[in-house]
């Protein structure tokens, strides 16, 4: 089957009362992690690439590799988006390149640093979805920011200096007409997001309730969802990375978000720490090989499972068959009759 927009994902997951994984990738080992994953566990999927990915990848190999992966994992309902778009530029270049889903982040400026005005954010948005929606394109964006640089994304804050106001967050789906809602609840991108267990003072599970409640039909979504678990970090270390003591998202906080709203749940680090940590294993265990293979076929084993075990603890597992895909034509169609969609 093609490439399918990501609100029709969305949709089927807040019908079924289930999240669906958004896994970043760079290249073709990752991509092929995920849908062997996704076949795996029969699950509908989004795949997302950075800006940065974009340019790793010279991004049309990128969407090549996607087109392969809908020949050969043809059961897979699957979307390919584009993760933190920091202009409207950026977003339609992706959109005639192909991608079915893009994201607007104008919760920060252009530079992707410096966190924009209310005004920006709506504006940059808006224009986003008018040039989405009517080639049947889905658009997420994002009001609040979230924490965390070490990356290249956030505002260089903590996770708490700029948190979503549910008052806000009303008046920016009025304004714009997204499809889905980042939103800023404590959480940063990359390793480092917490220095203990999160509780309730450093994860604002409260407050993404509350604009559960507030906007009760508006998919959430989560950034920088990635758990960071210690075994991970461990094997990392245990062959001569040098991590710091670090906590993520715990999933049991995910799954409590899923039931308030969550539908798409972005993870990049855990994987990136897996594809490591079996890399760093066979260099150390082996240090006569120098075939990649050797190493990268390990590599992309241990995405599998961390991505196969997100998609069982989302509840997006077992749901690959439930629909048939629309076509990106039936959904501009759609939008132009806002009570269908
Ligand atoms: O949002 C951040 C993702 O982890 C992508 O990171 O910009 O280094 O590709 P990246
Ligand atoms: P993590 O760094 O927690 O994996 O977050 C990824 C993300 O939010 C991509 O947009
Ligand atoms: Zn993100």
């Amino acid at each position: 089957m093609p490439l399918v927009s990501m609100r029709q994902l969305l949709d089927e997951a807040a019908k079924g009362g289930y999240g669906v994984g958004a896994f970043n990738v760079n290249n073709m080992e990752q991509i092929q992690a995920i849908m062997e994953a996704a076949r795996e566990t029969k699950s509908p999927v989004i795949v997302q690439a950075s800006r940065g990915a974009r340019s790793y990848s010279q991004d049309r190999f990128l969407y090549h590799l996607m087109l392969a992966a809908t020949e050969l994992y043809p059961e897979i309902p699957t979307v390919l988006h584009l993760d933190h778009g920091n202009s409207v530029e950026t977003c339609k270049s992706a959109i005639e390149m192909g991608f079915t889903s893009v994201m607007m982040d104008g919760s920060l400026m252009p530079d992707g640093k410096t966190p924009s005005t209310f005004e920006y954010n709506v504006k940059a948005t808006r224009e986003v979805v008018e040039i989405a929606h009517a080639k049947g394109v889905t658009v997420e964006g994002e009001i609040g920011c979230l924490g965390g640089i070490e990356d290249g994304h956030g505002a260089g804050l903590d996770g708490l200096s700029h948190l979503t106001d549910p008052d806000q967050a009303v008046e920016f789906v009025k304004f714009t007409g997204l499809d889905a809602l980042a939103i800023a609840i404590g959480t940063s991108h990359g390793a480092y997001k917490f220095t203990k267990k999160p509780t309730g003072e450093t994860l604002k599970m409260e407050r993404l309730m509350e604009i559960h409640r507030r906007l009760p039909h508006v998919h959430l979504v989560m950034h920088g969802s990635s758990s960071v678990p210690k075994d991970l970090q461990d094997i990392i270390n245990q062959y001569g990375g040098k991590l710091k003591p670090t906590w993520g998202v715990p999933v049991e906080e995910i799954q409590l978000g899923i039931r308030n709203g969550v539908r798409k749940i972005n993870v990049d680090t855990d994987n990136r720490l897996a594809i490591t940590g079996a890399i760093r294993k066979v260099f150390f265990e082996k240090p006569e090989e120098f075939d990649p293979r050797s190493y990268l076929k390990p590599a992309r084993e241990a995405m599998k499972k961390v991505v196969a075990l997100r998609m069982t603890q989302f509840g997006q597992a077992g749901h690959a068959g439930d629909y048939a895909p629309v076509s990106l034509e039936e959904m501009a169609h759609r939008y132009h009759e806002p009570v269908a969609v």
